[in-house]
């Protein structure tokens, strides 16, 4: 094998060979692929890394890239994570003495929250034009796997527990993206909910709820959008890895979805990768060197076709004719990062979602504040791992009140960021938790009573953030991260003690990576600001929805329940499990192969019913529903219309602002169905949603909504096919799932069913 990659190089690196090469281009790929020897389409399905020959790392933090072969004028291509910005290792410096970083944007939860396609949009073109001038060919987002449990480590990174939210978008932000000629990685297909032991976890689950969930945010999103890559998660689903599962990646992805791009692996090299192959996945990133000499030997027994290897060599030229690489593009190295931190200051805001306003405490006009919390000092701008961003500053919400015209308490402001830094420091050199590139959780410091009370004096408000962050490779702890920690409690109730006392207000910001416990204390403070993990611009965002120079119109993606154990499935979720490896198998190698119960697998027991799904079908309350979110004024909705045209759904709505101010209002269209030859349905589902523009007081706009017909329908595993009802439906339009402001009924006939069933069956001669 020695010889063989030395007089591979020499091949690759120097073009030896008695005929000219054909050099690649858009016309003759078939070509490169009939003249190509089977060692070097071995070589380039598999990342190129530090065993290869001519190996070079590129900018520090790239997540991979591909083998280069100048002999056929095949560059080798750059693919950087993602999702939240461009990941450049924390403080690079490029050895001209220059530090390079880029924007930390909004995480995807607040995205999400945006309801907002062309927010997400905006978003995703941002981060593709950083990416090409940081010289990425593909950038490694957007992650859209659903939010199962709401203690899963990547949450902060993911959309919502709705498939419909989710995958419109990834669909907004991919186009955004991809706009500027830099690829997407639509990650990690699929049923990737929990990190702990992320690498081998079988996710076990129905065929129903992998359709109408787990793979449905990608169908839709693929349905919008047309990522140049996908890529396929780490774990099993119902025993097979997904990147070695042909029903998953060739029938679901590629046959039914009709998805034409490329699959690339999530960074492991631990597989099967002939059986990889054979199931669709196309690219072996980041590679290693086995991979190769397994596809060649695997080739020489027959236990792989030149035909599945052919395929992923063509699929693999076809993205790298794509690229920026290919164009010749060269990198200039200095993203626009003034422009870039407009974008994300404007994008956090559209995402943030009011929670609480107790007699209409926000907006504030500019005052004299307290302001509480050591993330009112140290925001917590996004989540650790590969969404981990470097960005060139964070602003802080104390600072953003003074630039707003607020007088701080000066007590505070140097109490806190001197804690800060030494709660940092702390964490940092008693190594507490592996962040795996990140931010560890600061604990709250303890505030006495006796210095709130003199606080209290000369302030007319106070402020109080809290915060969560998360990341990678770990999930979240129940006791220590869903709920209050006790120091959190304390400073709570003893602000609002004594500022209540002196008839003072006090308003929470919430800084976190997914939802939390609120019900044992959200009707203390008299407003609360859930303001995620918002990127470097957080404290601006943060300060203009506080004084109401946004009026706030994010709607909650997920549900936040009264109680952890209210959801569904709450005790099939490792919620309680502490581990301090990262990015590693947490199943002890003695262990394994033993059913350790979501550790070497998960069930997903509630099925269908996750989130609001669940808590509508069996009428329980939540803290804050699914669609959640106060405004400053008011909408009105009139003029409701629902009718079926060319076997589409077609609805609208008239929005009007009833209110004093101006104002966004994000509509959800949902539907309830009838069971037809299924036992149970959710009560509601979301279809499809929309926003209005900015409506000045008595301005209206009338929202349009349309999908296919056959999305009205439920899976039938038996039959292996979707199936639409006949008999009636109920259109909801309104933000809040359950609460919609207006319904119309909605017939469909025996007959435009068989229409619609008949339309998606397939043809003789398909
Ligand atoms: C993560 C992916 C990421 C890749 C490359 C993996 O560990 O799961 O989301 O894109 O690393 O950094």
């Amino acid at each position: 094998m020695k010889k063989l990659s030395l007089l591979l190089s020499a091949l690759f690196f120097f073009g030896i060979g008695v005929f000219a090469q054909p050099k690649l281009s858009e016309n003759n790929i078939q070509e490169i692929v009939r003249v190509m020897s089977p060692e070097e389409k071995a070589c380039l399905v598999v990342g190129f890394n530090t065993g290869c020959p001519g190996y070079d790392p590129g900018l520090p933090g790239t997540g991979g890239l591909t083998y280069p072969m100048p002999k056929y004028g095949i560059p080798s291509i750059v693919m950087m994570d993602g999702p939240t910005g461009v990941r450049l290792e924390p403080d690079w410096h490029d050895g001209k003495g220059a530090v390079h970083f880029s924007t930390s944007f909004p995480t995807g939860l607040l995205t999400a929250a945006s309801w907002d396609r062309e927010t997400a949009a905006a978003v995703g073109r941002g981060i593709g034009e950083e990416a090409l001038d940081l010289g990425a060919d593909v950038l490694l987002g957007p992650g859209m796997n659903l939010l199962r449990n709401p203690l899963n480590g990547r949450n902060f990174e993911y959309f919502s527990e709705d498939p419909v939210l989710s995958g419109l978008i990834a669909a907004a932000y991919i186009n955004g993206l991809q706009s500027v000629g830099v690829g997407t990685s639509a990650k990690h297909f699929a049923a990737n909910s929990q990190e702990t032991n992320r690498l081998d976890g079988d996710s076990r689950l129905s065929t129903r709820a992998l359709r109408e969930l787990y793979t449905r945010g990608f169908e839709l999103c693929l349905r919008e959008s047309d990522p140049w890559t996908v890529m396929a998660s780490y774990n099993l689903l119902n025993g097979e890895y997904t990147q070695e599962s042909y029903g998953l990646l060739t029938q679901i992805l590629r046959q039914d979805f009709g998805y034409p791009g490329l699959v690339v692996t999530d960074w492991t090299g631990k597989r099967n990768t002939p059986k990889q192959l054979h199931a669709g996945s196309d690219l072996f990133m980041g590679g290693a060197k086995n991979q190769t000499e397994h596809i060649l030997a695997s080739l020489a027994d027959g236990t792989l076709s030149m035909a599945d290897l052919d395929r992923a060599v063509t699929k693999v030229l076809e993205l790298i004719v794509k690229t920026p690489a290919f164009r010749g593009h060269k990198a200039s190295l200095s993203p626009d990062l003034e422009a870039h931190a407009a974008l994300a200051r404007q994008s956090a805001a559209e995402g943030m979602v009011l929670l609480r306003n107790q007699g209409g405490v926000l907006p504030l006009a500019p005052c004299r504040a307290a302001v509480f919390g050591v993330h009112s000092y140290d925001l917590i701008p996004g989540g650790n791992g590969a969404a981990y961003v470097s960005a060139p500053y964070v602003v802080q919400v104390h600072d953003a009140l003074k630039e707003a015209g607020f007088t701080l308490d000066a007590d505070l402001e140097r109490i806190y960021p001197a804690y800060a830094a030494f709660a940092d420091a702390d964490v940092a050199l008693n190594h507490k938790v592996n962040v795996h590139v990140g931010k560890a959780q600061t604990p709250e410091l303890e505030i006495t009573r006796t210095l709130i009370e003199q606080t209290v004096k000369s302030s007319d408000v106070a402020v109080i953030t809290l915060g969560r962050t998360s990341g990678e490779a770990r999930d979240r702890i129940l006791g220590r991260e869903f709920l209050l920690q006790e120091d959190e409690v304390n400073l709570l109730e003893n602000v609002c003690e004594v500022f209540h006392a002196a008839g003072k207000k006090v308003v929470v910001i919430l800084n976190i990576c997914g939802p939390i416990e609120t019900a044992s204390w959200n009707y203390l403070p008299d407003a609360i600001l859930c303001a995620w993990l918002p990127g470097e611009e957080g404290g601006h965002a943060i300060a203009d929805v506080l004084t109401g120079r946004v009026n706030p119109s994010g709607r909650l993606p997920m549900s936040f329940p009264l109680d952890y154990f209210d959801i569904a499935g709450a005790e099939d979720f490792p919620y309680n499990f502490v581990s301090n490896k990262a990015n590693e198998s947490v199943v002890h190698p003695e262990r394994r192969g033993l059913p350790l119960k979501n550790l070497a697998y998960t069930d997903y027991t509630e099925d269908i019913f996750v989130g609001y799904r669940h808590f509508l079908t069996e009428g329980k309350e939540v803290a804050y529903p699914f669609g959640f979110g106060l405004s400053y004024t008011q909408f009105t909705y009139s003029n409701a219309v629902v009718r079926v045209k060319a076997g589409q759904v077609q609805a609208s709505v008239t929005v009007t602002n009833s209110g004093p101010v101006a104002g966004k209002e994000a509509v959800g269209l949902y539907v309830s169905a009838p069971l037809g030859s299924f036992d149970k349905k959710p009560a509601r589902e979301l279809k499809d949603f929309a926003k209005t523009r900015l409506l000045a007081p008595g301005e209206s706009q009338t929202l349009e909504f349309r999908f296919p017909v056959l999305d009205l329908a439920s899976f039938n595993a038996a039959l292996s096919r979707w199936e639409v009802a006949k008999g009636l439906y109920t259109v909801c339009f309104g933000a809040e799932a359950g609460r919609e402001q207006m319904t119309r009924p909605l017939k469909l006939s025996r007959g435009l069913v068989k229409e619609v069933q008949r339309a998606c069956e397939p043809q003789a001669g398909d």
